[in-house]
């Protein structure tokens, strides 16, 4: 498994482009096994989550073409036909996300059989929101042995349905099979992150008929059929926001390109209200923190967007362990979402965990250690904190990161960090 290392203490300064959303990305290849023509999309970032998708698609008949051209990365999708609707244990376990092609196969061919996702390390995650809705829509469901049997033999019924919590998933899932249900559908308490208002886009280009996705109320007129389209993903918020972390921990001048400040307003708001100097611009936003300048603490809530995302939870509190002070930070959607706490005291971070809140004093500094990546957002906590630590901190685990960020040691190491990546054995995904 490959490793991180980190010397701690440069500054960053330079430029950062930011890629396409992966969790866009993964819903959006989904979304393509809605029509039997090809579908093209663009600012497609390159992870191990996509290319673990696609191959799942392939096996459901999709054919996956990924190209690089002069303005950056595509993958067209194209499945004439499904031939399996079968979605086994062992791809879903890997990558939840998976299970999201339960409502196009069933939309599309009236059938399907998916493993149920398992738990991962953030939280139980079920997903009874999503089978509750698609039932709503009609399709008769079964649980056994691990698996989602799924029929609707006569198509999809356009229903009102309203989601007990804006689950992003429930939402997008719903979307996914919605639009080829028969006549209209009203969903409630929909999420309403960029990712959603991305897919609706998507598949309204496709020939879609959706109405107020980025609201708490989404209306689905459904189609007979969907078309193909070329579609731009959206930049990556949470990419954007852990780069923004990355800088105000390390120090210097970045901006961020091809991005959306929109996206992470909440993030930012509490970055300048800790003394992190944000200007934005269309497309870009600069983060500027001059070196020997303390942060302050700051307390934080996460919440469905735009709150302040859970995903930025992590690397927030690794920009909070050497603030002046004290902050408090509240998780409410995950669980389980404080694994990296004992993985940022090892780099001696001061910060105690009671029940969904975590207290972080401030020290002076870090010290670089060997820390152990648990999931995605929590690994990249590590890497923004050992920018910032004296020494060397080693990042074990990346697969975590891989799944995620694109480049990640290329950008940061255009900056002036001091990253390098040490190749070890097979790597592996589990959440
Ligand atoms: C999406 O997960 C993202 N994943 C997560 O990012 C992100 O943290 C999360 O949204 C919240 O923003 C992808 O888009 C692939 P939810 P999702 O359904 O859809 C509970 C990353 O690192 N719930 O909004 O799974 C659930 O357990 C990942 O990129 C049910 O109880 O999130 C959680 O407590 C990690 N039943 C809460 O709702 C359900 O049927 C919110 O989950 C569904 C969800």
């Amino acid at each position: 498994m490959d490793r991180i290392a980190i010397t701690g203490g440069a500054p960053l300064v330079g430029e950062i482009p930011i890629s396409g959303a992966k969790n866009s990305a993964i819903k959006l290849m989904a979304a393509s096994l809605l029509t039997d023509q090809p579908l093209r999309l663009t600012n497609m970032p390159r992870l191990a989550d996509t290319r673990f998708l696609g191959k799942l698609l392939q096996r459901l008949g999709a054919q996956v073409i990924e190209m690089q051209m002069a303005d950056g990365p595509e993958t067209v999708l194209h499945t004439p036909e499904i031939v399996s609707a079968l979605a086994p244990y062992d791809l879903v376990r890997q990558m939840r996300a998976s299970f999201n092609v339960l409502g196009p196969l069933i939309a599309r061919t009236g059938h399907a059989k998916v493993s149920l996702p398992g738990g991962c390390t953030i939280g139980a995650r079920p997903v009874d929101m999503h089978l509750k809705a698609l039932e709503a829509l009609g399709a008769v469901i079964d649980l056994h042995e691990g698996y989602v049997y799924a029929q609707a033999p006569r198509g999809l019924k356009g229903a009102t349905h309203r989601f007990p919590f804006p689950s992003v998933g429930a939402t997008e899932h719903t979307l996914l099979a919605a639009v080829l249900a028969e006549g209209e559908s009203v969903l409630e308490n929909c999420a309403c992150e960029p990712e959603i208002v991305d897919l609706a886009d998507c598949l309204n280009a496709m020939g879609a008929k959706v109405a107020g996705a980025g609201t708490p109320t989404i209306r689905v007129k459904g189609v007979a059929k969907l078309h193909g389209a070329t579609h731009a993903v959206v930049p990556d918020r949470i990419e954007t926001g852990a780069f923004a972390c990355a800088a105000a921990m390390a120090g210097g001048e970045v901006r961020l390109t091809k991005t959306r400040s929109d996206f992470v307003q909440t993030l930012l708001d509490k970055m300048i209200e800790a003394g992190v100097d944000v200007t934005t611009e269309p497309g870009s936003i600069l983060i500027r923190r001059d070196i020997g300048k303390r942060l302050v603490g700051v307390d934080l809530t996460t919440d469905p967007y735009p709150g302040f995302a859970t995903d930025l939870q992590a690397p927030f509190m690794a920009l909070m362990t050497t603030a002046k002070g004290d902050s408090v930070i509240r998780e409410t959607i995950f669980e389980n979402r404080f694994m990296h706490v004992p993985e940022l005291a090892r780099l001696g971070a001061d910060i105690k965990v009671h029940g969904g809140e975590a207290h972080v004093h401030g020290v002076e500094s870090l010290n670089g250690a060997q820390v152990m990546a648990t999931d995605l957002r929590a690994s990249v906590s590590l890497v923004i904190a050992g920018l910032a630590a004296k020494g060397e901190t080693v990042v074990n685990r990346v697969y975590h990161l891989d799944r995620g960020f694109e480049r990640l040691e290329e950008k940061l190491g255009a900056c002036g960090a001091n990253v390098r990546r040490e190749k070890g054995g097979e790597s592996e995904m589990d959440a």
